[in-house]
């Protein structure tokens, strides 16, 4: 008789399933910094369906949909699930995994026991009127999305599994590095190939965000793969190097352009010129590039609200911008003009179907992909991979954790990323020559007003809206030991109400509903500037700090303060 649990490193005879396993669990009560979201425990084996296998994992993936998941945001899954009828209060992640097949359903004759797989993470019912009828099961209202909406993820010595998920695993690659690249991979390939006349075609210019990420640098290859002449978006130069080695023709360093964010308003003359002066230059860093004056026919976006007006505008006439997520924000603002008159397609991409996983598999398999393992944890090191994807100090490419395969595979060498210096908005400074006019030439200083209306991060809601009522302000600033540390609007307050009985709603603090970190300027910036920064931001006021004493607020712009200028006669 076999044992009941095993450990981490000393995998069951083939076939054999103990009642129990090892897994990395998150539950509800622990939601937050994934290091303390993620513990270790031990629970039952699940029991398959008809169409499912068991796989023993060997290696797992590390993807951001599980730091998605032991953060609880943007939401949680346990509850999700719940919702939907499952029991189990916890969440077992992982939506990669390479693994051998240990206990076939009654239905699936694809896979036997001793089968070396990949697993691609795209679920769905096999009942769906779209997938019954050879749709594509990635429309399916049923597609759940293995290890992040559905229970049972790589997480653990065994996941639970719809047949058509397993692929066969490329033979040349380890255990963790064929573990670490089907999420990216196969999303990669559906951008990439999966929209009609839109497939990268010969010569085809595509442009990469991220390309030394997990998608870029998956992207990078692919659209090689397919004969396109991949560029590359990084942030520092050592990935420019890292995204060469994959086929990158070039890169550009974001960080020499400082025109991200929502776009200026299309009435705000000043602001959108400059705009367009900064996103021009950026497409002359492509030209640049190729030698020519020709523009991306795809534009491989995922990073969304910082990047896709530049993305949009850089794009060929007749060509396409396909985006699968929105990793700096989700209200990506679009200039219709460049849309329709140049023609150009915006289109969402959401994984891949089996196809589009086996193809990329194939890839692979052939070599002309690689998985770009950058880093391969040890099992207990599981939620310390998590946080450092957390905290954006992961390495370049792909990252994988040792389950099974802790026993029979040593670590492969580690390239770490140096620490990424963080970015700083550049104020623009006023520059003229002595005499000199300047069409903006008014300064902050000059229009804002001093002294700060402030209550304490403690004070309580009520106390907060009779502050802003007594002194005619819509907004106050507050702090915490002589220091700004937010701000409470008048919208902050009505928001805290809404869906909150009277009494929760009092219970609330002006620290608890307050925008964190406000956005601040300094006396000497151009008040043109200000209000374009004011517009593209959504916001009503900037405070206005002095170099020598950034976190003390000296004075307010706001919005007010501004028409006081404009109602002022001549
Ligand atoms: N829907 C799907 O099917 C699907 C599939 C896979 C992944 N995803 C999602 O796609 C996103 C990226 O995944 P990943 O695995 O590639 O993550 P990753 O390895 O962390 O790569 C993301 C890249 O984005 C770049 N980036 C970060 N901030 C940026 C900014 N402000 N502007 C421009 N680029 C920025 C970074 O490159 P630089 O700093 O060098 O520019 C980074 O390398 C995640 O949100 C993930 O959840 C979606």
């Amino acid at each position: 008789m076999g044992k009941r649990l095993y450990d981490i490193d000393n995998p069951p005879p083939l076939g054999e399933v103990p009642e129990q396993m090892h897994a990395w669990l998150i539950r509800p009560e622990r939601f937050g910094e994934p290091v303390s979201s993620f513990k270790q425990e031990v629970v039952d084996v699940p029991e398959i369906r008809d169409d499912e296998v068991l796989v023993y994992v060997m290696a797992a993936g590390v993807n951001y949909n599980n730091v998605w998941a032991a953060t609880g945001v943007p939401q949680d899954v346990v509850a999700a699930r719940q919702k939907a009828g499952e029991a189990e209060p916890f969440h077992i992640g992982g939506s990669d995994a390479s693994g051998i097949v240990y206990k076939v359903g009654a239905k699936v004759s694809n896979l036997a026991v001793g089968d070396e797989v990949v697993i691609h993470c795209g679920t769905w019912s096999a009942e769906c009127a779209i997938v019954r009828s050879g749709g594509d099961p990635t429309y399916s209202p049923t597609f759940r999305t293995w290890g992040y909406d559905t229970n049972w993820g790589s997480f653990a010595q065994f996941t639970r599994v719809q047949a058509h998920q397993c692929l066969p695993r490329p033979k040349h690659l380890s255990w963790a590095s064929s573990g670490s690249y089907m999420v990216v991979g196969a999303s990669a390939y559906r951008m990439l190939a999966g929209w009609g006349r839109h497939a990268v075609r010969p010569n085809d210019v595509v442009l990469c965000w991220g390309g030394a990420g997990g998608l870029g640098s998956m992207a990078i290859q692919i659209a090689s793969a397919m004969g396109g002449v991949p560029i590359a978006v990084v942030s520092s130069d050592d990935k420019a190097e890292y995204c060469k080695r994959l086929g990158a023709k070039g890169s550009i360093n974001r960080r020499r352009f400082g025109h991200w964010g929502i776009l200026p308003h299309w009435k705000d003359q000043a602001g959108y010129a400059k705009w367009r002066a900064e996103a021009r230059a950026f497409g002359e860093a492509i030209w640049e590039i190729l030698g020519e004056r020709r523009n991306p026919r795809i534009v491989f976006e995922h990073p969304g609200e910082s990047t896709i007006p530049t993305s949009i505008y850089v794009c060929q006439r007749g060509g396409m911008v396909v985006i699968c997520a929105g990793t700096t924000g989700y209200n990506a603002s679009v200039d219709l003009r460049y849309l329709w008159t140049r023609q150009k397609r915006l289109q969402g991409s959401h994984f891949a179907n089996d196809d589009q996983a086996r193809a990329l598999n194939e890839l692979v398999a052939a070599k002309r992909v690689d998985p770009c393992t950058s880093q391969v944890f040890a099992w207990d090191d599981l939620a310390h991979a998590h946080q450092l994807m957390h905290e954006n100090r992961h390495p370049y490419g792909n990252m994988a954790v040792l389950v099974g395969a802790q026993a029979v595979e040593a670590s492969v060498p580690v390239e770490t990323r140096d620490s990424v210096p963080e970015v700083t908005y550049r104020q623009p400074r006023l520059e003229l020559s002595p005499g000199e006019t300047h069409p903006h030439r008014t300064l902050v200083g000059e229009a804002m007003h001093e002294g700060l209306v402030t209550c304490s991060v403690d004070a309580k809601l009520a106390e907060v809206a009779r502050l802003l009522l007594d002194n005619h302000i819509h907004a106050a600033v507050v702090t915490k030991d002589d220091t700004a540390i937010g701000v409470v609007s008048q919208t902050d307050l009505v928001l805290a109400r809404q869906g909150r009985s009277r009494q929760q709603a009092g219970a609330l603090t002006a620290g608890d509903v307050m925008t964190p970190d406000p956005l601040t300027c300094e006396p000497d910036m151009l008040l043109a500037d200000a209000v374009t920064l004011m517009a593209r931001q959504g916001i009503h006021r900037l405070f206005v700090t002095r170099p020598e004493n950034p976190n003390v607020p000296v004075g307010v712009l706001s919005f007010t303060d501004i028409l006081k200028r404009i109602a002022r006669p001549n």
